[in-house]
């Protein structure tokens, strides 16, 4: 990868830091912040108004959103509504499905609470019945265990991963996705991992529901998408409800608006999806195969370097499977220490907790482990400067 790449982000031009926290969220280049930056030097509503300004917003808006429809290969604009963010997209899902009782919704055991917590919120309401996948012991998907739950229960919905967070893994979603219509389920991927470093093709994958959120694909914080078929979305009641989603309204009752504005009520997030747009550019200038080249690479050249270490990799033990992330518990050191003291000794920001992911950890009896991940802009050259720092903290305490 050119090192040039980093003069494109202000957090790292002309900067001594190490960013090894983009699954959490990507640094932006200058290029994303001026196209946000482009709105406010007029601003406007779009649809809302027949003025030059309105028409500019509407325009940027929708080219916004066929970007999204391109870059994901879906079929319709119809099919890509904006939300707040991935976590926002699910929450549609959950509120606007047309569940039955008892109707089950079948998740992993390492789900982000962003696809946990939505579903558990159904089911202690007694709206659905929440069932949990286990995962292989590597943190894998299983797709004989999935085939098994499949025949012996009557599944509604799978909600799960694409990719990740926890160990960086894909499953294996296009066999997931055909499973589960062999057997009457609709599959609802939550993206917001692998739309990082992997092509999606959404028509191939044959999902029927994706979501994922611009800020890890070097966009702006508040925008994401749910992609749903266009006659899954048809069917689906609106979440929220206001400006844009009405065609009609009178005292008594209102015309719902066609798709994409049924769900998107109130004015919207334009610089953001402006933004969303330019980040779309800018991995398309680089190449996505090249981005899962290089962070993959990286990957191997640290799991090499920690292999002589007293630590316990969390997912696959080989990095071509764990992407472009290296997460890890360290026996001898508390990770959010460590983060801690990593950071103060060579600016090195890596992430420490549980990564919204309590339940495998309260599961697993373990408190929180150190997660290193890797974008565009990274280098063999941090990673022996973290290698560096990591091997003296361990022996200086
Ligand atoms: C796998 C996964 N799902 C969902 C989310 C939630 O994304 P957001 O906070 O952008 O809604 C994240 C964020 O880290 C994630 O990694």
């Amino acid at each position: 990868m050119n090192n040039n790449i980093r003069n494109e982000f202000p957090a790292l031009k002309d900067k001594k830091v190490i960013y090894f926290d983009s699954a959490c969220t990507t640094l932006k280049p200058y290029r994303v912040i001026e196209a946000m930056n482009e709105y406010y030097s007029f601003s406007g509503c779009h649809k809302r108004g027949s003025h030059s300004f309105s028409r500019k917003t509407t325009e940027a808006y929708e080219k916004g959103r066929d970007k999204v429809r391109k870059f994901i290969n879906a079929g319709s604009p119809a099919e890509i509504i904006f939300t707040k963010n991935t976590t926002e997209a699910i929450n549609l899902i959950s509120y606007s499905f047309p569940f039955k009782k008892n109707d089950i919704v079948l998740t992993t055991n390492i789900e982000h609470n962003s696809n946990f917590l939505p579903w558990m919120r159904l089911a202690s309401g007694k709206e659905i019945i929440h069932k949990i996948l286990p995962v292989n012991n590597n943190l894998t998907f299983d797709l004989d265990i999935l085939e098994n739950v499949l025949k012996n229960n009557k599944i509604t919905l799978i909600s799960i991963l694409h990719t990740s967070n926890l160990t960086g893994a894909t499953f294996p979603v296009k066999e997931i996705i055909s499973l589960a219509h062999r057997y009457g389920a609709q599959v609802l991927l939550d993206g917001a991992q692998s739309v990082t470093h992997h092509k999606i093709d959404i028509q191939n994958l044959d999902a029927d529901f994706f979501v994922f959120s611009a800020h890890k694909i070097f966009g702006p914080p508040g925008v994401g998408i749910l992609y749903g078929k266009k006659h899954l979305l048809e069917n689906l009641a609106p979440f929220i409800v206001g400006g844009e989603t009405a065609e009609d309204v009178n005292n008594i009752d209102f015309v719902i608006s066609p798709l994409p504005d049924k769900f998107e009520a109130g004015i919207q997030n334009y610089p953001g999806v402006t933004g969303f747009s330019e980040a779309i550019n800018f991995i398309e200038n680089i190449g996505i195969e090249k981005i899962h080249q290089h962070v993959t690479g990286l990957n191997r050249y640290l799991t090499q370097k920690m292999s002589q270490e007293n630590i316990e990799i969390i997912g696959p033990k080989d990095a071509e499977l764990r992407g472009n992330i290296f997460n890890f518990i360290c026996p001898k050191f508390d990770s959010i220490q460590l983060a801690q003291i990593i950071d103060e000794a060579n600016n090195i920001m890596v992430r420490a907790g549980v990564h919204c992911v309590h339940s495998w950890f309260n599961q697993e009896h373990k408190s929180a482990s150190a997660r290193i991940s890797f974008q565009v802009y990274n280098t063999r050259e941090e990673i022996d400067i973290f290698y560096e720092t990591f091997k003296k903290i361990m022996q200086y305490y």
